[in-house]
């Protein structure tokens, strides 16, 4: 049955390998993203599309790149991606589209818009929105000026009480604060990096994050720290008048084990 609003699952951090088997800090990332995938097959409703928020692999490989389409193509739904730190564009940009990943970089639907940036920086773990992102922004703001907005990228624009992370986050984000600003038809700035679930406003601005679908870091921890959580995903829902109700499911029922002691990844 046809429905008024747009139904969106964002799931982040994947870090798959080329090998199925392989683990980080002791997650073996592929089978708990399988468990996520699961929960997709039984959602209902069922979304409109899926967001990959970064750091789709740990490898950046073809190899990976392809397996994670042979994996999301069960779902037969339209996925949309951005690159994270753990990735590498310019191998994402050969590789898809692909089965049901998709490349576009901007989803205009009903009267809503979604643009979808790339903040990764070659070769460092921070993040970095490049002048050609922000004019991308604009260009994309500029043209649909009665839509409502949502803006995505990896890293996270503001701290989220964590020093380490936060030393990670989006180097320039007071020049992507200036100019958001001025477009009063942003409902809300969604991230990943952080594998943490985030629900919170920062200079007025609505903003989110999905847990990883693997390891989990630990909120108010100036240390690295993981934290004994399920893997999950962030489901949205976006109302025509502009309002967006939200919440973060996770795979309770799934048992995994990580390092305990693991002081960095
Ligand atoms: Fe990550």
């Amino acid at each position: 049955m046809a429905h008024d609003s747009i139904r969106v699952v964002q799931i982040s951090d994947i870090h798959l390998f080329a090998d199925k088997h392989a683990a980080l800090l002791g997650v073996k990332t592929e089978e708990s993203f399988q468990v996520i995938i699961d929960m997709l097959h039984k959602q209902s409703p069922r979304p409109d599309f899926i967001i990959l928020s970064g750091d789709l692999t740990q490898d950046f490989s073809e190899a990976t790149y392809r397996r994670l389409a042979e994996k999301l193509r069960t779902l037969s739904l339209p996925i949309y991606c951005i690159p994270g730190n753990h990735d590498d564009p310019k191998v994402m940009a050969r590789v898809y589209p692909l089965d049901t990943i998709l490349a576009d970089k901007h989803i205009v639907k009903n009267n809503w818009h979604i643009i979808l940036l790339d903040s990764h920086k070659p070769g460092a773990v921070e993040g970095y929105l490049h002048p050609s992102q922000l004019d991308f922004m604009q260009a994309c703001l500029k043209q649909y000026p009665e839509h409502h907005a949502i803006v995505v990228f990896h890293h996270q624009p503001f701290s989220v009480g964590c020093a380490w992370l936060d030393n990670l986050g989006l180097k320039n984000a007071d020049e992507f604060w200036a100019i958001l600003m001025q477009y009063p038809q942003v409902r809300a700035v969604l991230f990943g990096h952080v594998h943490q679930e985030h629900n919170k406003k920062h200079l007025g601005m609505q903003c989110y994050s999905a847990p990883s679908t693997c390891i989990q870091f630990k909120k108010h921890s100036d240390n690295f720290a993981l934290e004994k959580l399920p893997p999950g995903y962030r489901w949205l829902e976006l109302f025509s008048n502009g309002a967006i109700q939200t919440q973060v499911f996770r795979a309770d029922h799934y048992v995994g084990t990580f390092d305990v002691n693991a002081k960095g990844y």
